[in-house]
């Protein structure tokens, strides 16, 4: 990597081109000039990958005490009702702005209104409704591909391909007193390495969740928590980072890498069958497979432990193969290339890390402790989730809060900084052969996160994690200040920043609540209700 000159000047800098970035992108884009940087191709994030759809209240059977009593429910008591209410009811008119921006959800005849149609809801563990808008079972593709042609046609935002953010730029890092200020990102143009300069007096993190600091997960390659490294080492509080949702029903197949099936083939009647096909689910909550989420994934832990087996099975075979092709056509192909006929055949599945429920502390217009700088989206920590977060309302939470970080980011803009900011400095040796250390460190903390610090943790295995990342953390610093860095390195850096925090938060909750479970501390302690674990590197 080399270090450039090169400086870019803009109004709004937005990391990350998911839902949370581009929906703030087309917000902002009106009032100023709007880079986007993401650090592979532009559709490439977690949204891209969305099945099951975005969670809004728009039917009459439905209401938004329902769906705040939900999410209050599957939070375990962590969440901030003002937050979560807040978000519930500002949905349905950012859903209206999504269609409006060309999204199109799924639809279905109005039963007894010949020739009427409506949007089709569809039904995920923990909604007591019907309330899930999505396009079949490729929702997120399809938000990516509205969003992405919108933004195209503003000739103000300015999309970066395939470079990639390594830090943020603070009033704090360059020693100048007054509270800390954002003054834009140090970002790795991949295709020449060069480290450059994007200077802008609004920065927005939305960088997405952190699923690769596991071994198993449902994530894309790009969810390395960059976002919560970054701003943590400029000084920014992280909290909750204990509460990682495990998703139950990952494709469980040698060839599939993360391949989701979504909570929606569960919400049309499929049930969870133990590896010698019995029904296990009645056994563990009332809701049986349509549990929520943390109660469905310890049961699918605990069975495959009782009975030695590498996954269970998630059966739809019972309903008609017309339905399943049509509702599900993405799940029905990419099984079918697997060798499986879900129409006759049950699915193989496992559980596997999800989805970040902590985050870089924000307020539900997305501002963090320090100024200039907002987070949105995965990467941020609103409140709205607590210990668990309600399927499908994370796409809801990107569109509520990049709306109201873009309308607050205006309310308060700036003239751009007139400071001198130097240019990165990194190591100047180069060694490919120690290029074995990087994907060997890569596979340990993955590991060690999937063994010690998974679905059921200890006291031990907790504190085991910890040390190893502490030794862990001191070779790659290490290895970071001498060598020339390559992505690769600056991944593994985050996934280990990230792992460490994940740890620190778990270590500091003395109790099991949520997706947080200990079994030295298997039950809620009343004392833990309502705080959250919070961690901030002092200067
Ligand atoms: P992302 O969509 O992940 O976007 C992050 C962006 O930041 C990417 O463009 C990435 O390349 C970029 N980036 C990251 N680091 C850097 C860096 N250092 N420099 C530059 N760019 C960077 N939620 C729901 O509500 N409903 C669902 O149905 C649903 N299904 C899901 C299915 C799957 C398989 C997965 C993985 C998640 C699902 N989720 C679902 C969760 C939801 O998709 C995510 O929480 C949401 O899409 C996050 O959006 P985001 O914009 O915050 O981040
Ligand atoms: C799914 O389709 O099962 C994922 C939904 C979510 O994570 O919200």
């Amino acid at each position: 990597m080399t270090t450039s000159n090169r400086i870019h000047r803009f109004d709004y800098l937005v990391l990350g081109s998911g839902i949370a970035g581009l929906f703030f992108a087309l917000k902002a884009a009106p009032h100023g000039r709007v880079a986007i940087v993401t650090k592979k191709t532009s559709a490439e994030s977690n949204t891209n990958y969305a099945q099951g759809g975005i969670a809004s209240v728009t039917s009459k059977e439905d209401s938004f005490e329902l769906h705040v009593r939900d999410t209050l429910t599957a939070g375990a008591g962590l969440c901030r009702e003002a937050v979560v209410r807040a978000i519930v009811q500002e949905g349905p008119p950012r859903i209206a702005e999504l269609i409006e921006l060309g999204m199109k959800f799924s639809e279905r005849e109005v039963p007894a209104a010949a020739g009427c149609r409506e949007l089709d809801l569809g039904k995920e563990g923990g909604h007591s409704k019907r309330r899930i808008l999505h396009a079949k079972d490729v929702t997120g593709r399809e938000i990516e591909r509205a969003l992405l042609a919108a933004a195209e046609q503003r000739v103000c935002i300015e999309m970066f391909e395939n470079h990639l953010a390594i830090d943020l730029v603070t009033t704090q890092k360059l020693g100048l007193t007054g509270p800390n200020r954002c003054l834009g990102a140090y970002v790795m143009a991949k295709a020449t390495g060069a480290v450059e300069l994007f200077a802008a007096s609004t920065v927005v993190l939305a960088t997405g969740g952190c699923g690769k600091v596991y071994l198993y997960t449902t994530n894309p390659d790009i969810a390395t928590g960059d976002g919560v490294a970054m701003a943590y080492r400029a000084g920014a509080s992280v909290a909750n980072m204990e509460f990682i949702q495990f998703h139950p029903t990952c494709l469980y197949h040698p060839k599939a890498k993360s391949f989701l099936v979504s909570e929606a083939v569960r919400g049309e009647g499929a049930v969870l069958r133990t590896y010698e096909g019995k029904e296990f689910m009645d056994a563990h909550h009332p809701l049986k497979s349509l549990a929520p989420r943390d109660i469905v994934a310890r049961a699918i832990d605990s069975e495959m432990k009782r009975s030695g087996s590498d996954h269970v099975y998630l059966d739809i075979t019972h309903k008609p193969a017309r339905f399943i092709m049509n509702r599900f056509p993405n799940i029905y192909r990419t099984c079918l290339e697997y060798g499986l006929d879900i129409t006759k055949d049950m699915i193989p599945v496992v559980p596997a890390a999800h989805y970040q429920c902590g985050g870089v502390v924000t307020n539900v217009d997305g501002e963090t402790e320090i100024g200039g700088l907002y987070a949105i989206g995965e990467v941020a920590c609103t409140g709205l989730h607590g210990a668990n977060r309600l399927a499908s309302n994370s796409l809801l939470e990107a569109i509520v809060c990049a709306h109201r970080a873009a309308r607050h980011a205006l309310s308060q803009r700036q003239p751009p900084p007139q400071l001198t900011i130097p240019p990165w400095q990194s190591g100047d040796a180069h060694n490919p052969d120690e290029l074995v250390v990087v994907s060997h460190l890569w596979d340990e903390i993955r590991r060690l996160m999937w063994d010690y610090v998974g679905i059921v943790r200890t006291h031990k295995r907790l504190q085991r994690a910890h040390k190893r990342i502490l030794n862990l953390q001191a070779e790659i610093q290490e290895y970071y200040w001498d060598f020339i860095v390559t992505a690769d390195l600056l991944e593994l850096r985050s996934i280990a920043t990230v792992a460490e925090l994940i740890v620190r938060c778990a270590m500091m909750r003395p109790e099991s609540r949520g997706l947080h479970y200990n079994l030295d501390c298997p039950e809620p302690d009343s004392a833990w209700a309502q705080r959250d674990t919070l961690l901030r590197k002092e200067p």
